[in-house]
């Protein structure tokens, strides 16, 4: 067993009190009002509030803590490239950066030759690919999917699939065209997958002939959807679509934020799929255990975009890139991904013998440790109502949930840190088992 760490000590000495003296002052200064759970450590899947409580966290912060919190190794890393150097501009070389990008070339699909690391957010790498996409190709429109997320500024705003994300705000990126996700369950065209020939991807011509402006620089999409509902696409789609791109001249980008770097138990979803895409952007689970990192993978004919054009002041943290490094070399061990593999199977075959004792549950669905819990009312339709009660109440039965608004809204997120131990899988299971039958 874990040695329980001086963080975890520390929350279950102290007694329980309500956040506040300096909390009360400090909630009239947030923009936004944050949750009421203090926060004071974590170790591994586990996080420690203030108040003595201990979660087991299912989502790994924000999917990003690909090795839970406070992994020693990464801490370690940390605070010794912390004495040395923890920022130079972009400009200049260093040791991280350098074995960084030698290190992201190895690991990624052989096609993707170039590593861009100038990007300090998921979003920013995304507005970096659609940018190298348009000044390749010479063309503007960008083809993405229903539901997909692919950030939060105001460009990506515009190419997310979800109309209220874009409701409040006048202006976002022209020239975007959404088609329908590959959801066999709910399939948009009303097919069934034994016969449907890949109608999804078929029609997206149509959407290029005749909802586009007809230059379609790319194609942008999560090649699992994860906000979007963990949604995993039928066999041959991602095949399918890259053929379709070629024949159109079009570049296809694999947002691999969420699914990259192990989350699927392989090191990114395109070697799931055993599909290469021409560009691939990737941010959230490389920084280990929470350092901010993003960037685009690339072809070697797609090199050649003024740096400038691309950029952010944050973009290449060398205290980030000797995290990042450090974290590749972890994933990269001898059973590591396996492990990701094995657990995850695991978990799946545990909801789903659950899924068959609970009515709401009308799927669950993934790939490693990538898993979604489909939440439906009585009459088979999702329920976000239910499943966003389920998250709260989580939080009793010791567990942190996310749900999201992007999809339908119906889908329980579990995606915990990649470490995760066939113990804590147990333990896990058994947290969701009780918070699911104590409502059914
Ligand atoms: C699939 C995907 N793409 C892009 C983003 C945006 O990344 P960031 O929040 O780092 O800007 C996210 C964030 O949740 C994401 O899940």
């Amino acid at each position: 067993m874990r040695q329980a760490s001086p963080a975890a000590r520390a929350a279950s000495a102290t007694p329980k009190a309500p956040p506040g003296g300096d909390a009360a002052a400090a909630l009239q200064h947030y923009y936004y009002r944050p949750d009421d759970l203090r926060v004071v450590g974590g170790e591994g899947v586990h996080l420690y509030a203030e108040d003595g409580r201990r979660f087991l966290d299912c989502s790994s912060g924000t999917f990003n803590l690909s090795l839970g919190y406070a992994h020693p190794e990464i801490v370690e890393v940390v605070r010794e490239q912390a004495g040395r150097l923890i920022h130079v501009t972009s400009r200049f070389q260093t040791e991280p950066l350098n074995a960084l990008v030698s290190k992201l070339a190895e690991v990624s699909p052989a096609n993707l030759t170039r590593v861009h690391l100038k990007s300090a957010s998921g979003s920013d790498a995304n507005e970096g690919a659609v940018k190298i996409a348009q000044v390749h190709t010479g063309k503007s429109d960008v083809v993405t999917l229903f539901r997909g997320h692919l950030g939060q500024t105001l460009g990506m705003i515009g190419a997310s699939g979800a109309a209220f994300r874009r409701a409040p705000f006048p202006s976002h990126l022209p020239g975007v065209v959404h088609v329908p996700d590959p959801h066999c369950l709910r399939c948009f065209y009303r097919q069934e997958r034994a016969t449907c020939g890949l109608l999804c991807v078929e029609r997206i011509n149509d959407f290029i002939d005749y909802a586009s402006t007809g230059r379609v620089a790319c194609v942008v999409l999560e090649p699992i959807s994860g906000n979007g509902g963990n949604v995993v696409p039928p066999d041959g789609y991602l095949q399918a679509l890259k053929e379709l791109c070629e024949e159109r001249g079009i570049v296809l980008v694999f947002d691999e934020i969420q699914t990259g770097f192990g989350r699927t138990g392989r090191m990114f979803a395109a070697d799931h799929f055993g599909v290469a895409p021409h560009m691939m952007t990737f941010g959230k689970g490389l920084g280990g255990a929470g350092l901010p990192i993003a960037g685009i993978l690339t072809e070697e004919r797609l090199t050649g975009v003024e740096g400038h054009h691309i950029n952010s002041t944050f973009g290449g943290n060398v205290l980030a890139a000797a995290a990042a490094l450090k974290t590749l070399e972890i994933i990269g061990r001898p059973g590591f991904l396996e492990n990701v593999r094995d657990v995850g199977a695991y978990v799946l075959g545990r909801l789903r013998d659950l899924a068959a004792r609970v009515p709401f549950v009308q799927e669950v669905r993934g790939v490693g440790l990538m898993i979604g819990i489909d939440i439906v009312d009585r009459d088979g339709r999702p329920d976000p109502a239910l499943t966003n009660h389920l998250a709260e109440l989580g939080m009793d039965h010791g567990l942190l949930l996310r749900t999201s608004l992007y999809g339908h809204g119906n889908v329980l997120k579990v995606r915990p840190a990649l470490i995760m131990t066939r113990q804590e899988a147990d333990e896990m299971c058994d947290l969701l088992e009780r918070l699911l039958l104590s409502v059914s």
